[in-house]
């Protein structure tokens, strides 16, 4: 049976860093208050004219180079993203043709800050079926660019960045097992109130960026990620004791230590990078997992569980052997 095998990650995050400091100039919130409901200390905005194509380009490149492989060698691009340069042509299109890709199967999907996720599972597929054999998959966001930056509940809490791997198949796994969710009943706990075929043109830029129920959304989040985690490592035939490493989607520190326990994982199997990104939505599980690689604490061979919930409500698993 073939597989498919991570061979290569990379990271972009926008020049500009915002603190809390800077965040308590404009809203009425404290460096305290973040840190500790939230975990987050600082993160990266993109500049005004800067596109989410843009730091796919700059993370693949990354990718590509720790990958050993050239554009002529990628036949799939696939990107997870909420906030894409166009509606269309999508995105993948745009970063297939500026990276020199040849003609190739390249779309983008969205499923919020469970995006990247999904679309490591949908390339998985394709490996599996034959019909691909080295794919580029990314998770990016220009998320900042929907935020109300005079809402204190949601304006703190985000980033942007972009993360990409590369896969090609494998003898071995590789990618072992992915589960993805949705639920669209809770979709009025966190959503943005406009697009396409919705009050667009009446909205134009007014629109009151992204709204959502905290504390319910942790709720749901923590509950749904600890069952679908179980039953991934379950079906898999894993132990909580197998797995070297948690990657987890990087919205909230308390969801992420309320994961390591359900887990019984102590923190230093975690990768956390909250305190520096933020929430980057779908970004946040490759830049993740980037970091955790470079720095040298994730190595080869070893047993990580990538995990993401986000926005209608989405959410996933990927368990993988590096
Ligand atoms: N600074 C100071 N006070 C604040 C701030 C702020 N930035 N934001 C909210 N508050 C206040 C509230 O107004 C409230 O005050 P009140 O009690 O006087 O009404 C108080 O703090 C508590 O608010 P809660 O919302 O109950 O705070 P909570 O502890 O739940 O933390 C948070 C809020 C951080 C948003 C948390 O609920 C959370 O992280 N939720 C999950 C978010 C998530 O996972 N999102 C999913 C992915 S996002 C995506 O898919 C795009």
């Amino acid at each position: 049976m073939t597989y498919s095998r991570i061979v290569g990650t990379g990271r972009y995050l926008p020049e500009r860093i915002m603190t809390n400091k800077d965040l308590e100039k404009i809203v009425d919130t404290s460096d305290e208050w973040i840190r500790t409901r939230t975990g987050v200390e600082r993160r990266h905005v993109c500049a005004e004219d800067q596109t989410t194509s843009e730091m796919c380009i700059e993370a693949a490149k990354v990718a590509m180079a720790d990958a050993g492989v050239g554009p002529e060698d990628i036949d799939m691009v696939i990107t997870g993203t909420t906030t894409p340069d166009l509606i269309f042509p999508n995105i993948s299109t745009i970063i297939q043709h500026k990276l020199g890709i040849p003609a190739c199967t390249a779309f983008s999907l969205e499923a919020a800050c469970t995006g990247f996720i999904y679309a490591l599972s949908t390339a998985d597929k394709f490996i599996k079926a034959g019909e691909a054999k080295c794919a580029l998959v990314l998770g990016a966001e220009c998320i900042t660019k929907l935020v109300n930056w005079k809402d204190r509940n949601t304006c703190v809490l985000f980033g942007d960045g972009a993360g990409a791997v590369i896969i090609k198949p494998s003898e071995e796994p590789g990618i072992i097992s992915c589960h993805l969710g949705a639920d669209g009943q809770h979709k009025d706990l966190l959503y943005y109130p406009v697009g396409v075929s919705k009050d667009l043109a009446s909205a134009g830029t007014d629109a009151a960026g992204i709204m959502m129920t905290g504390s319910e959304v942790f709720k749901v989040a923590v509950r749904t990620l600890g069952s679908i985690a179980s039953k991934t490592l379950e079906d898999a035939g894993v132990t909580k004791e197998d797995l070297d490493w948690l990657v987890p989607h990087q919205a909230n520190i308390r969801i992420i230590q309320s994961m390591a326990k359900r887990l019984d994982m102590p923190m230093e199997k975690v990768i956390v990078t909250v305190q520096d990104h933020g929430n980057t939505s779908a970004a946040s599980v490759p830049l993740a997992l980037d970091v955790g690689i470079r720095d040298g604490r994730i190595k080869k061979g070893q047993l990580i569980l990538m995990e993401a919930f986000g926005g209608g409500f989405t959410w996933g698993t990927v368990l993988v052997r590096l």
